[in-house]
């Protein structure tokens, strides 16, 4: 016999009065179900009133969906129904992957490359990516001590799962990449987020680093350059982040450097190249942005031994090692110099200023002049609180949900990336549409009264 528990019982209420109230519920369940009330308000019901009668676990039910590819698929939805949509919501290049590597990618299935690969990735692969650490990070690392995984983002869980315990505090620069908070939650850590702004560059300084650690902090993650802000960490930057670390010699640091060839300022700078530091940096790396391979889903980590081991045994019973195919071309991609990395790189430096430029003459916006990554991350809170077609934004959320259905553009509510003030604008398209998007986006703002 089914019983009711407290919480069931509660929920039967609260569903009574949100049915009777329905100005209340689209208060109350707006933050939760953070898109339109009225597309999901069945579904959130469904979930608030048989959770507890789900197979589906709490781990689950407390994982937020990707905000950027919930997104991409609402702007793939519309242009399916013939609207003309410009989608600016994707966090991938749109060039394809190069040539010699797709041709090693071929070569590898004819020469039967098509069986399992040991779990950490070929010998082959690894020795190449520690000779491309060497040559153009100036990090020594032996083949043992990396980790070849399925994206980055598995090198990433890998990590966190192994060094983080129930109730230990990851440290979170905000704006963040979506993934770490949702996977600090599957290590059943704690998100710490340090704030930063538009006007500091979204770049935490040493001092906001030493005050947010407590006895529980275990591990520090960020990315530089960084998705969503484009920000890049200096040397002097990371020196200064280092003397704290140093202090602290029992916190592990994540550093995510899969944007390290789309850096429009100087040399790409690691913080693991501080000596001091070195054995605790679990470095992050992978194909995905740089050779325009996301959907090959290769990436790697580069750590101690111990860390490198324990994230073998981890991926070991998960997924094994990645694929076999994506594997050899991953060897071409690194035995084939930067030529293809560098042109697509001078293409994202000319998006990059004609974006700046049109945003820049949009009133109400901030934006800073990212140094790397391929997206803009303006401030557009001066919008909320106005209205068009009877409709008013409250937030980074509704400006972006009007902007999709107004100016046919889609994007990503900053709430995503631990922003509620911002909106993420990919300029990984060509510079017709940027500026056609940048066009529609102003008509759309100057609606907003
Ligand atoms: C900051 C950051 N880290 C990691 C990843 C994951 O990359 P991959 O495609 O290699 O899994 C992404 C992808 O968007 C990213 O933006």
């Amino acid at each position: 016999m089914l019983t009711l528990s407290d919480s069931m019982m509660m929920r039967f209420w609260l569903f009574t009065c949100l049915i009777f109230k329905p100005k209340l519920a689209n208060q109350i369940l707006r933050p939760t179900i953070q898109i339109n009330y009225s597309l999901n308000l069945s579904k959130w019901l469904y979930f608030f009133i048989f959770e507890d009668m789900t197979a589906l676990s709490k781990r689950i039910h407390a994982l937020a969906e990707s905000q950027t590819i919930k997104m991409a698929k609402m702007g793939r939805d519309l242009a399916a129904k013939g609207i003309d949509i410009i989608n600016l919501s994707f966090g991938e290049p749109d060039f394809n992957t190069p040539d010699y590597i797709k041709d090693a990618a071929k070569k590898a299935l004819d020469n039967n490359f098509t069986f399992y690969t040991p779990v950490s990735g070929y010998p082959e692969l690894r020795k190449a990516i520690t000779e491309k650490l060497r040559v153009d990070n100036n990090l020594s690392y032996d083949s043992d001590q990396i980790v070849v995984t399925t994206g980055a983002k598995q090198a990433l869980a890998n990590a966190l799962l192994c060094l983080v315990n129930p109730g230990d505090e990851v440290l979170i620069p905000t704006p963040y990449w979506v993934s770490y908070s949702e996977m600090v939650k599957l290590a059943e850590g704690t998100s710490v987020f340090i704030p930063t702004t538009v006007e500091q560059n979204f770049k935490i300084t040493a001092q906001q680093l030493e005050q947010a650690i407590t006895p529980k902090t275990k591990v520090f993650m960020f990315s530089s350059p960084c998705n969503p802000t484009g920000s890049v960490y200096s040397y002097e930057e990371l020196a200064e982040l280092a003397k704290v670390f140093e202090k602290y010699p029992e916190i592990y640091i994540l550093s995510d450097e899969i944007y390290e060839h789309i850096n429009f300022g100087d040399k790409h700078e690691s913080i693991a190249q501080f000596a001091s530091l070195k054995e605790r940096v679990i470095l992050i790396n992978g194909f995905s942005k740089a050779f325009a391979m996301t959907g090959w889903r290769l990436g790697y980590l580069a750590a101690s031994k111990e860390i490198a081991q324990a994230c073998d045994k981890m991926q070991g019973q998960i997924t094994s090692g990645t694929s076999s195919i994506a594997q050899r071309a991953g060897i071409a991609a690194c035995e084939g110099g930067l030529e293809s990395v560098l042109k697509m790189k001078a293409a994202f430096l000319k998006r990059r200023d004609l974006v700046y430029g049109l945003l820049k003459a949009i009133p109400g916006i901030k934006t800073n002049l990212p140094s790397g990554a391929f997206y803009f991350f303006p401030d557009v809170s001066s919008y909320f609180g106005k209205s068009a077609n009877g409709e008013k934004i409250n937030d980074a959320l509704d400006l972006s949900l009007y902007l999709l259905n107004e100016a046919h553009v889609a994007l990503v509510s900053g709430d995503a990336f631990g922003d509620p003030n911002s909106i993420r604008i990919s300029y990984a398209a060509s510079e017709e549409k940027l500026s056609e998007a940048m066009k529609r986006i102003a008509a759309a703002l100057a609606k907003l009264v």
